[in-house]
């Protein structure tokens, strides 16, 4: 049976620190890795915009040896109607491997049970697992290690917040996430992760007071106040979400040497301020950088191409 990765969860917390490892390797030396998917093809399909998934994933697998075909649903018979089990059935018969970003998870699940390749979530609604990837290699880099460092999240509690609660308590980080009441992470994400904090020595907390989280965490983190999809409410969202900006207020009361990431695309001004994005502790462009490493790391991974 091929592997997915449809969410952090389908890694064991051995595999997950495998493939930081793994990513670490990668980023040292890819001249090692130029030819590891040499005759490989890989599919890219996009639902929804991006630009660093889309140019990482490209790059990740051009500089591997293999073949990217980025695509957008628009020009595939997906765009009218063809259903995404018998695209991806299809799909099984030419390439090697399919990257899916899209709305439902659902639609992810339907496409890997019809496929017979690795499927890949680049962002579903629900979790976005390799923007966590980067995001733990971001940390450990900086921080030297993962395991009891504390993780603030600020914001909203979406498809983001669900993947980095799950690879944080795989990585026995301390996760906080303070949200404003209503905008909390789903509570099946939360409970399971708290499951896997149990045994990995790391925490998940919930709060509503983003000062109280922000207060000693090595890392600050925060996304968009509406995702993909959300366009309509973003200006009732607005209103909700200011007192969790990630500002200087909040950097005031975290460690001195507190780290700033932020998954972007930002919307500079509302849930980040100009002055802490583009200040000393940020590290979001080593962030976004990291994307292109541990995607490398995944495909080397899911094609057994290691
Ligand atoms: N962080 C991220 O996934 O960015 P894109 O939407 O540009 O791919
Ligand atoms: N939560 C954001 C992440 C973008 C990378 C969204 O889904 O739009």
């Amino acid at each position: 049976m091929e592997r997915d990765y449809l969410s952090v969860d389908d890694l064991s917390v051995e595999e997950l620190a495998m493939l930081l490892d793994l990513s670490a390797e990668v980023k040292a030396k890819p001249e090692d890795h130029a030819t590891a998917l040499a005759g490989r093809q890989v599919a890219l399909i996009f639902e929804k915009p991006s630009t660093r998934t889309r140019v990482s994933f490209e790059v990740a697998v051009a500089s591997t040896g293999g073949h990217p075909i980025p695509l957008s649903s628009s020009e595939l018979q997906l765009g009218r109607g063809e259903t995404i089990e018998d695209t991806g059935r299809v799909l099984s018969r030419y390439v090697d491997a399919i990257v899916l970003r899209t709305f439902e998870q659902e639609r992810l699940e339907l496409l890997a049970r019809a496929a017979t390749v690795p499927v890949i979530n680049a962002l579903s609604d629900f979790e976005h697992p390799c923007q966590a990837l980067a995001d733990l290699l971001t940390i450990r880099e900086i921080k030297g290690g993962l395991a009891g460092r504390t993780l603030t999240y600020l914001g909203d509690g979406n498809n983001v917040t669900h993947s980095l609660l799950l690879a944080g308590a795989k990585a026995g980080v301390h996760v906080r996430v303070a949200t404003p009441p209503g905008f909390e992470p789903i509570p099946q994400v939360v409970q399971r992760a708290t499951e896997i904090a149990e045994g990995t020595g790391g925490s998940v907390r919930l709060t509503h007071d983003p000062i109280e989280a922000s207060r000693d965490a090595d890392v600050l983190y925060t996304d968009v106040w509406a995702s993909m999809g959300q366009e309509a409410e973003a200006e009732e969202r607005a209103l909700v979400f200011p007192a969790y900006a990630l500002d200087a207020e909040k950097v005031a009361v975290a460690r001195p040497d507190v780290t700033v990431l932020h998954c972007l695309p930002a919307h500079r001004g509302q849930e980040i301020t100009d002055e802490v994005i583009d200040g000393p502790h940020s590290a979001v462009w080593d962030q976004a950088e990291n994307r292109l490493h541990t995607q490398k790391a995944l495909l080397l991974f899911l094609l057994g191409a290691v």
